[in-house]
């Protein structure tokens, strides 16, 4: 009986070790098979030969404004999924107490203060537009004789001077910009976040993607830069172009502020974006550059 017991104790045991060992192996295996398919995202995206790129006229163009997205979060991705930094979990403190960690949106949502035509209106995790809201006035982004890299961009009219008074400064200064993503309906948005969370699951998604109503870019006023020097790609490589040098240092002069800075993620809700900026007049701007205040805080203070 003693010796059968021993018996069936080492069996026990042998079989424990072969179910730990299978496991082991099994998760390599997935480990390396994620490798491989993720793999093509660390090669970051041109604009340019992209199928997804042709030219599209209509603004609310879902399919191509999807499509521009996904080229828009496809460099920062590598960062922010597989290099997960300090700024890791660092959202939650936009709104109210009630700010889920994860996500940093709030559980009561709330609809923007001022209309969706103020320059001065503050749109974020907690603050929403109306699912209707568009700008009335709409024009083509290449308006503003900047280079934009689809023909289908549009943005608010208002800004059109003032942006093309800042590329002939950017061109002064031998620097090529071009504008990548401008206006966003709020459809574009749904498919998009929705997207980004089939793709990297929910937490990553709300760390890069705004939610529907909850985008600058329906405002028609927000424009996503970039640049020849990184074949017009996006990610935070920007930051360190001629271009992105100089818009960090000139564009408020021309009313356009960075709206995600870096290492302000839990005070913006997302992480760093050098490529997006947000147009709310020179005016405005000279008082927010005062401020000495990141864009969010200061529209805070306006709100
Ligand atoms: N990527 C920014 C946060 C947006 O989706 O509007
Ligand atoms: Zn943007």
């Amino acid at each position: 009986m003693k010796a059968k017991e021993i018996l069936n104790k080492i069996k026990d045991k042998i079989s424990f070790k072969l179910v730990s060992i299978s496991m082991i192996v099994l998760l390599g295996l997935s480990l390396l098979i994620l490798a491989f398919v993720k793999a093509p995202i660390f090669k970051g995206t041109k604009a340019k030969n992209q199928p997804f790129y042709a030219e599209k006229e209509n603004p609310e163009s879902q399919e191509s404004q999807f499509h521009l997205e996904i080229a828009t979060q496809i460099n920062k991705t590598v960062e922010q999924i597989l290099a997960k930094n300090s700024t890791n979990n660092a959202t939650g403190s936009i709104g109210s107490a009630s700010t889920d960690p994860t996500s940093g949106y709030p559980e009561t949502i709330l609809q923007c203060t001022r209309d969706g035509n103020d320059l001065l209106v503050l749109v974020n995790k907690q603050y929403q537009l109306p699912a209707t809201y568009a700008p009335a006035d709409l024009v083509p982004t290449s308006n503003s004789g900047i280079r934009v890299t689809q023909g289908y961009l549009y943005s608010r009219n208002v800004l059109i001077n003032d942006l093309s008074e800042l590329n002939s400064a950017a061109q002064a200064a031998g620097i090529d910009i071009a504008v990548l993503s401008a206006y966003r309906s709020y459809e574009t948005q749904q498919s998009t976040y929705n997207y980004w969370v089939s793709t990297l699951g929910q937490a990553e998604a709300d760390r890069v993607s705004a939610r529907a109503g909850h985008s600058q870019h329906q405002l028609g006023t927000a424009l996503d830069f970039t640049t020849s020097e990184i074949g017009d790609a996006l990610g935070t490589q920007f930051a360190n172009t001629q271009a992105g040098i100089w818009l960090a240092e000139n564009a408020w002069k021309y009313g356009f502020v960075i709206a995600y800075p870096y290492g302000y993620e839990s005070t913006t809700g997302y992480s760093y974006e050098p490529w997006h900026f947000r147009y709310i007049g020179k005016e405005n701007a000279a008082s927010w550059k005062n401020s000495s205040q990141i864009l969010e805080t200061w529209l805070q203070g306006q709100n």
